[in-house]
């Protein structure tokens, strides 16, 4: 399911933020576009498993005190950067930051009210447990 390795993950980490947010970026509007779908997805999740959350641009989107998320990521570069970000939010109490793959999930199963993820894992699609 990677197709990129985390090596190129971890390089490449500091420019993300840069890169995401630039409107030159041509999947710029995809990514703002999924944030509008991924908050209807969690309407009614009270905790969501984000997969390759990264920089955790998509996540200080939408945690909130009754909307717990846990963001995976297995870049431990892109998630250092990620928690840096949920903290600046204040959202640390709202999220947890996992450093792992998701194609070897270390959670027990229908433990998530959803799944969602921005970009990566369901690739440009989305889904519900619920
Ligand atoms: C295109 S970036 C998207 C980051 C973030 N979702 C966002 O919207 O800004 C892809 C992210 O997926 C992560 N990733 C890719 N394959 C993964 C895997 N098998 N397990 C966990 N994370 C993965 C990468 O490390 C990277 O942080």
């Amino acid at each position: 399911m990677a197709y990129f390795p985390r090596k190129y993950w971890d390089s490449g980490a500091d420019k993300w933020d840069e890169t995401v947010t630039n409107t030159s970026f041509p999947h710029y509007f995809y990514y703002y576009e999924a944030d509008l779908y991924i908050s209807d997805l969690l309407e009614n999740s009270r905790l969501s498993l984000e997969l390759g959350a990264g920089t955790c641009g998509s996540t200080i989107n939408h945690a909130s005190p009754d909307k717990k998320i846990v963001a995976i990521d297995y870049s431990p570069r892109m998630l250092k950067l990620g928690k840096g970000r949920v903290q600046n939010a204040g959202l640390m109490s709202h999220v947890d930051l996992v450093v792992a793959d998701q194609c070897h999930l270390p959670f027990r199963d229908d433990c998530f009210d959803s799944v969602f993820s921005r970009g990566v894992a369901l690739s440009y699609d989305w889904a519900s447990t619920s």
